[in-house]
């Protein structure tokens, strides 16, 4: 039995290593830093701001975040825009309405609108559909010992473009270190200087690459910040609990042990 089933996982390793290898070399991906990183970790306002600037500026020409209703931009705990400039930003989109059974101008309860080119993925989970894709073969070990995520595949894969590009059954594939494969049918979408900043960051390849990915992790997890909360409030509520159930215990026992020095008390 045991034989079998280590056979089996033996197998199973074997084939997905080698399913991983036949699609080609993994991609390479940097550990940036991230303010949201660590147990501690909260999204920085004003990079998710300027993320969605990159994003509304040049993604959203080819993709969508159809699972992100744009009211969501005022939350505090995301990008904390105020009201009226949520509602300003929601007048740039045009929604299908089945009510009217035509387009009308977006308003903050619409959700952004879905990907405009066919074969550009929608972004909204993105940052969490690749987290588990960095590392040997695609593993995710990176995610569990380096706690490096979707993010950071994607500020990888916004800067990993080598300017190498090769045609392919009529398409033209750009070279990139952190695809897996290394070849995307995605052009290179930033170079550096792309926005103009409101802020005065400066807007280098690197850091608009990180901002928008920033961003693209507060798409696809909004409630990061809350739960980061609630988690460590746990974690306080069980150790003051360990305590108090640990001094109960002794209490409790304190007759028996002190009685007769390890003989039953009478
Ligand atoms: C000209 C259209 C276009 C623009 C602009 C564009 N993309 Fe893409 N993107 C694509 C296409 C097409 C794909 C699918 C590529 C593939 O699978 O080979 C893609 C794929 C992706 C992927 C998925 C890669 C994967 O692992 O499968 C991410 C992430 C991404 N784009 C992010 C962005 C970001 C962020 C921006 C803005 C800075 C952006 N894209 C701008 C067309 C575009």
């Amino acid at each position: 039995m045991f034989k079998k089933l280590t056979l089996t996982a033996a197998l199973a390793l074997g084939l997905s290593a080698g399913g991983a290898l036949a699609a080609g070399k993994a991609g390479e991906v940097t550990d940036y830093e991230f303010s949201f990183e660590g147990p501690f970790g909260t999204y920085d306002q004003a990079q998710l701001q300027r993320g969605l600037q990159v994003y509304t500026d040049v993604c959203a020409a080819c993709h969508g975040l159809k699972f992100v209703p744009i009211r969501t931009l005022s939350d505090p705990q995301g990008p904390g825009m105020p009201e009226d400039q949520v509602r300003a930003y929601a007048e740039f989109f045009e929604v299908f309405d089945p009510a009217i059974d035509d387009f009308r101008v977006a308003t903050p309860v619409d959700h952004f609108p879905e990907s405009a080119l066919e074969t550009a993925p929608d972004l909204s989970l993105m940052a969490k559909a690749r987290a588990g894709f960095s590392g040997p073969y695609g593993t995710g070990m990176n995610q569990l010992f380096r706690g490096m995520g979707g993010a950071e595949y994607i500020a990888s894969l916004l800067t990993g473009y080598t300017g190498e590009e090769r045609e392919e059954a009529g398409a033209i594939l750009y070279e990139n270190k952190a695809f897996p494969g290394g070849w995307i049918s995605m052009a290179p979408p930033l170079w550096g200087d792309d926005v103009v900043y409101a802020d005065g960051t400066e807007a280098t390849l690197e850091q608009v690459s990180k901002d928008v990915s920033a961003f693209l992790m507060w798409t696809a997890e909004p409630k990061m910040m809350a739960r980061k909360q609630a988690g460590l409030t746990g974690v306080i509520f069980l150790a003051v609990l360990s305590v108090l159930l640990y001094l109960t215990n002794k209490r409790l026992w304190a007759s028996v042990k002190t009685s007769a020095k390890g003989q039953p008390a009478e």
